[in-house]
């Protein structure tokens, strides 16, 4: 095993996008940022230095970092931001992962710009277990705002409002032919007729669900989340903000050039979102002035597509990479999601959207609460977060409008070490209903079960998959239903847990594990380093 040194700088840049410039916070330059390459055992040190105005904190989404939340990221909860001027450096060991993760700043919006791809190979000599693909291509969707997102998120703030719709999708940064000034601004892939290509791709986006499509070819996942699948073969996929998937692409068509096509799924009547951002599949000695073929996206409410796609994710569960799923449950939580409203003097009607789970409106605390825990801080959270709902509703009935009023606190979860964990995340008609992409921290888990309508006890756990469901960091909880998540809690530290939809996260919709030390020595939180930032 190696050990790998990276030097991230996080600095102002202008940069142009559909037809002028604005200054927005880049790593080294580059937007999207420097991608990570590492190998499964590699030690990772990457040095962060802060040189914008705002406050800085990066997480590895989707690295467990065992016992070692220090290295984890998200801004208050594991550690104190990185203030301008100063430097921390995240220090972790890639230990039974490979694949494709991706990094973020963690702290207000800034992942808007602040973000790239992480990349994980096997261990030497370790081949992938589907045929070695002639080359492969990172690709990560994000959103591109015209107005500075930090200001566009307070004046949404300042009125208790959803904050504007990003002004368009990008691949690779950039929004492609279909938006006004973005001829150069499109990212072009390529490819020799003949070869398997290994597409890694990240959804980076803040606040969407993407469909992605190839005109003229298919897909195979293979992996998701850096975990590998049973592969399957489709004409799009669905990927949420926090999700990466890998496929193979055969380029097994005539010599052309074929748009790669990315639009958000909107599991509502009428989607209000329409952008497409495209990118060009390029192959060789074919001129650019051949005009590349648009794909067929599924329609942006296709719900039905949705609900087979994720269906088709199963681990691959072979003798080398077995899905060990718990069979028998320590500890069983179900938490409703949901919208509500907080009274705000200052806003719109005086009061402002929220979103909670189990009714409770997070707030975030001061310090860190990975700190707070490890030196046994008092007064920063508490540890009474409810198992279940206050009461028991009719979750995806009706439209609730009554009751809407969330409580609010730093509230979370304790956990035993190495306790077997289900919760069930079940979505609720509060406003309305909505997709939630969930992300949990320091884990993986196994979606065992996913449905619609309510969750019903009785009966949904004997359709349970606890032979290879898929394994994931990140889950889509179907609009108006419900996930079935089992985990390990194998993992001592505070974890966060939050629905990756930046607007939603804002608005409250998160909580966190704190997973007790175990009994042996490296079965406890380690002493933080001695960098780590103060607040
Ligand atoms: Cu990718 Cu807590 O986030």
């Amino acid at each position: 095993a190696a050990t790998k040194k990276y030097q991230f700088n996080v600095e102002v840049k202008n940069v142009s996008r559909l037809c002028h410039a604005k200054p927005i916070v880049t790593v080294n330059g580059g937007f999207p940022g420097p991608t990570v390459y590492a190998r499964e055992g590699d030690r990772v040190l990457i040095n962060v230095t802060n040189h914008a105005q705002y406050n800085m904190s990066i997480h590895w989404h989707g690295l467990k970092q065992y016992a070692n939340g220090w290295a984890d990221g998200p801004a208050y909860i594991t550690q104190c931001p990185i203030k301008t001027g100063s430097s921390y450096v995240y220090d972790f060991n890639i230990t039974g992962q490979r694949g494709t993760l991706w990094w973020h700043a963690h702290i207000l919006w800034l992942r808007a710009t602040v973000y790239g791809a992480i990349v994980i190979l096997p261990k030497q000599a370790t081949p992938f277990p589907f045929p070695r693909p002639d080359g492969e291509q990172v690709i990560v969707f994000g959103e591109w705002w015209h107005a500075d997102v930090e200001e566009v998120v307070k004046q949404g703030n300042a009125l208790g409002l959803p904050p504007n719709m990003s002004d368009a999708h990008t691949i690779n940064g950039k929004p492609g032919p279909l938006f006004l000034c973005s001829e150069k601004h499109t990212f072009v892939m390529e490819v020799e007729q003949g070869k398997r290509y290994l597409l890694r791709i990240v959804n980076a986006a803040l606040n969407d669900e993407l469909f992605f499509a190839i005109a003229g070819h298919n897909m195979t996942v293979v992996e998701i989340d850096a975990v590998y699948t049973k592969p399957f073969t489709t004409n799009a996929l669905l990927i949420a903000p926090g999700q990466t998937t890998n496929v193979i692409v055969s380029t097994n068509r005539a010599p052309g050039r074929y748009f790669m096509a990315v639009r958000p799924f909107q599991d509502v009547p009428i989607p209000v979102d329409n952008k497409t951002a495209t990118a060009i599949l390029q192959y060789k000695n074919i001129p650019t002035t051949v005009m590349p073929l648009l794909p067929n996206l599924p329609q942006p409410n296709d719900t039905e597509f949705a609900l087979t796609y994720n269906k088709k994710l199963r681990s691959l569960n072979t003798a080398n990479f077995p899905a060990n799923v718990p069979m028998k449950v320590d500890r069983s939580l179900f938490f409703t999601v949901g919208l509500g409203k907080s009274v705000c003097a200052t806003c719109v009607n005086g009061t402002r959207l929220s979103a909670s789970l189990n009714n409770i409106t997070f707030v975030m605390p001061e310090t860190g609460l990975l700190q707070a825990h490890y030196f046994n801080k008092k007064g920063v959270f508490t540890v009474d977060f409810p198992d279940k709902p206050p009461t028991a509703f009719n979750y995806t009935g009706a439209p609730i409008t009554a009751n809407l009023f969330t409580s609010k606190g730093t509230r979370l979860s304790k956990i035993a070490f190495n306790s077997t964990v289900e919760l069930v995340i079940q979505d609720t008609n509060l406003l309305s209903v909505e997709s939630h992409p969930f992300h949990l921290h320091g884990f993986n888990f196994f979606v065992v079960g996913t449905g619609v309508g309510n969750f019903d006890p009785a009966t949904d756990p004997a359709t349970y998959n606890l032979v290879d469901p898929p394994e994931r960091n990140t889950i889509g909880v179907p609009t108006g239903g419900w996930a079935a998540i089992r985990f390990r809690a194998d993992n001592p530290g505070v974890w966060f847990f939050h629905c990756h939809l930046e607007l939603h996260t804002g608005w409250g919709l998160k909580t966190a594990f704190v997973v007790e030390d175990g009994p042996r020595k490296d079965q406890a939180v380690r002493p933080p380093p001695k960098d780590l930032p103060a607040c």
